[in-house]
């Protein structure tokens, strides 16, 4: 017999023990709920490619809020369908917008509730793109104006945090001076400083009807390969006073979201994608995977990886296994 001194499977013996000495821990204050807003009433359409997500019209949206606050999640993040779409995305920043309609409905339904506006064009673009588009490119400096303008107006219908993802260079500094100009200091800037150009939004954009007219979205997106830009795209959106730093993708990307980790002091989200969610659903419903399970592996991997803020469609499903403690027995 070895006379082995270090035996670390001492302490994985009993469900009780392993639980005591788990260095990293899901809570339902660390998920945030994505929602779609649609036109229309009593709507509730199910994204055929991401099953459990539905585009749901404002008075939906409403009981969807107060149904995730009723089951313990604080969090959300709204995304709009626009009645119809223009060059200029005038539907992103009109006052009586999808979005902002969605967020005063609920601020009514769930007061408490943290409210994050997704700003971006892409959703109100005729041509799909998230910024303006002339001659077949994206224009950098002319798209920041009007996503300022839509961060503005979303501010102005109660959101508590903006999040800009529209990857405009200078976007958080032009939405952090009108936000301030406008008087709405207290409005945080949650970044999508690190966002890849990925194939795994792509049943995002059949949720949120932005796929692309033409090309694709890699004159503004990050390539994957990069990691030292990431950290250049990170530096700058903090140096622009962004109050949080996101990274998006998760899980192929937690080699990321650990360098951001280390570098930035500020809070980091990481964003659990519609196809990293997507891949796990198709594959629990053909009986490949256990679904609970690999949820909880990649929500815990990604807080583990350095993440304090996690959006992600399984958000309510995570809240159920989380308050049935099933993790940890
Ligand atoms: C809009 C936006 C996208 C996502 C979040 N905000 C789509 C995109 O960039 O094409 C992706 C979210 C997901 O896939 O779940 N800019
Ligand atoms: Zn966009």
């Amino acid at each position: 017999m070895p006379d082995l001194l270090h035996r670390p499977r001492r302490m994985r013996q009993r469900a009780p023990l392993r639980a005591m000495v788990r260095e990293t821990r899901l809570a339902r204050e660390n998920l945030v709920l994505p929602l779609f807003a649609c036109p229309g009433e009593r709507v509730r359409r199910e994204v055929s490619s991401m099953p459990g997500v539905y585009n749901l019209s404002v008075d939906e949206i409403a009981l969807a809020a107060a149904s995730a606050y009723d089951a313990g999640l604080s969090a959300l993040i709204l995304f709009g369908l626009p009645e119809k779409k223009d060059e200029t995305a005038s539907g992103a920043y009109a006052r009586n917008g999808i979005v902002q309609q969605a967020i005063r409905a609920v601020r009514r339904a769930a007061p408490e509730m943290v409210i994050i506006a997704d700003t971006c064009l892409c959703e109100y673009t005729a041509h799909g793109h998230c910024g303006v588009v002339r001659d077949g490119q994206v224009l950098n400096d002319e798209s920041l104006e009007i996503l300022a303008r839509t961060a503005v107006s979303q501010a102005e219908a109660g959101a508590d945090i903006v999040a800009p993802s529209a990857m405009m260079d200078g976007q958080v500094g032009a939405i952090r001076d009108a936000l301030d100009g406008a008087k709405f200091e207290h409005v945080s800037v949650m970044s999508y400083a690190v966002k890849y150009a990925s194939a795994l939004y792509g049943p995002f954009r059949d949720a949120a009807g932005s796929v692309p007219a033409f090309g694709d979205r890699r004159s503004y997106q990050m390539d994957c390969a990069n990691a030292r830009e990431a950290m250049r795209e990170a530096d700058l959106d903090y140096a622009e006073g962004a109050d949080i730093l996101m990274v998006k993708p998760a899980t192929p990307y937690l080699d990321i979201l650990r360098q951001v980790r280390d570098r930035f002091d500020l809070p980091l989200a990481a964003y659990q994608v519609s196809g990293e969610y997507a891949m796990i659903k198709a594959a629990a419903e053909r009986g490949f995977l256990d679904e609970e399970r690999v949820m909880l592996e990649t929500l815990t991997s990604i807080r583990r990886a350095g993440a304090d803020i996690i959006i992600t469609y399984y958000a309510h499903q995570a809240v159920r296994a989380l308050s049935s403690g099933s993790q940890n027995r």
